[in-house]
C-alpha cells in the first residue's frame, strides 16, 4: 500500500518551546511511543505534523471517541459484491506500512479499547488482529504518539496506569510571552505589538483559570482574534467574539474577563 497520501509535503511551521524536537527525535529513534500533554489549542497537532514532516514519515491520525470501538482502530470485514472483504483500520495501516500514528484525545477512548495499543507499545510491537486471525508485526518505521489533556481527565475517565506508563511524555503549554506572541503574528498574519496585546488578554484569562475558568484563552483564540482584526474588526469585538464569548457562557466571568481585558487594551 501507498502512504504518499499521508505523507505532509510542505513545512508545517512550528516554533519550538523547549527541547521537544529533540525529545520526539530520539523517541523516534527508538521507536519509543510518546504522549503530547497540555491543555486545548497549544500546539500538540502542530507539533506532531511538524515532526513527521520533519522525519519525513507518513502521519496517519486518529481522532478518539467514547464510541471508537477497537474495529475503528484495526479493522473489519466489510460486505462487498463478491463476498466479505477485510480492510485495514487506520492504526492497522500504520503498523503495517511503517507511519507514525497520532491518536488525539485518548483519553476519550473507552477502556477496553484503549488495550489494543499495549501489545504494540512494549518490546512486542506487535498488533494481534483477532477477527482477521493475523498477527501484524509493526513495521520498522511504526510509531505511536497519542494527545491527553490532563484537565480534562476524571475517575471514570482517565488512562489506566498500564497504558500510562507505556509512553514518554512531552509537556505542552503556554510559552513565553514573547515567544506567543511571535506564534499568533505569524499564524494571524498580523504586527507583533497587536499579537503581544493578545498575549497580555490571554494572560489575564489563563488567571481565571480555577476561578471560573476550566482553562484559560488557547494560542488557538489568540490567533482567530488577531484574523478577525486583520479582516477590519475592531480588537473589542474581535476579542469578545473569539476569546470572552466561547470560553464561558456565565455572565458573571464574561464581564470580570471583558474588564481584566479591557485593562490591556492600549
Ligand atoms: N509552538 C507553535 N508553533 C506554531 N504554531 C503554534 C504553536 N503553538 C500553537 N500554534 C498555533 O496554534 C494553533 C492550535 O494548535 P494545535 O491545533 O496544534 O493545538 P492542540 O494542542 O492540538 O489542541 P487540541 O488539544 O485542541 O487538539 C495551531 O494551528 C497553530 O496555528
Ligand atoms: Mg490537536
Amino acid at each position: 500500500m501507498n502512504l504518499d497520501a499521508y505523507k505532509i509535503l510542505a513545512e508545517p511551521f512550528y516554533q519550538p518551546v523547549g527541547d521537544e524536537i529533540a525529545v520526539f527525535e530520539a523517541a523516534f529513534a527508538e521507536r519509543l511511543p510518546v504522549m503530547l500533554k497540555g491543555p486545548t489549542g497549544c500546539g500538540k497537532t502542530r507539533f506532531i505534523e511538524h515532526m513527521a514532516w520533519r522525519l519525513k514519515k507518513p502521519l496517519v491520525t486518529v481522532a478518539a471517541h467514547e464510541d471508537m470501538t477497537a474495529s475503528d482502530l484495526a479493522g473489519r470485514y466489510l460486505l462487498e459484491p463478491d463476498g466479505t472483504v477485510w480492510h485495514d483500520g487506520p492504526l492497522t495501516i500504520a503498523v503495517r506500512h511503517g507511519a507514525i500514528c497520532y491518536l488525539d484525545e485518548i483519553v476519550e477512548a473507552r477502556q477496553d479499547t484503549t488495550v489494543v495499543i499495549h501489545p504494540l507499545t512494549d518490546t512486542r510491537r506487535i498488533l494481534p488482529l483477532e477477527k482477521h486471525n493475523e498477527i501484524v508485526p509493526a513495521h520498522a518505521d511504526f510509531q505511536l504518539t497519542i494527545s491527553y489533556n490532563p484537565g480534562y481527565q476524571s475517575a471514570v475517565k482517565d488512562l489506566k496506569e498500564s497504558t500510562k506508563q507505556r509512553f514518554l511524555a512531552i509537556d505542552f503549554g503556554y510559552p513565553p510571552p514573547a515567544v506567543e506572541a511571535a506564534i499568533v503574528a505569524r499564524e494571524a498574519g498580523t504586527d507583533v505589538d497587536l499579537a503581544g496585546t493578545l498575549v497580555a488578554i490571554a494572560e489575564r484569562s489563563r488567571n481565571l483559570q480555577g476561578h471560573g475558568l476550566d482553562e484559560g484563552a488557547s494560542t488557538r483564540m489568540l490567533i482567530h482574534a488577531g484574523r478577525l482584526v486583520r479582516a477590519g474588526l475592531p480588537l473589542e469585538a474581535a476579542v469578545r467574539s473569539s476569546i470572552v464569548l466561547p470560553i464561558t457562557d456565565n455572565h458573571d466571568i464574561r464581564e470580570a474577563l471583558s474588564a481584566a481585558i479591557e485593562a490591556c487594551i492600549p
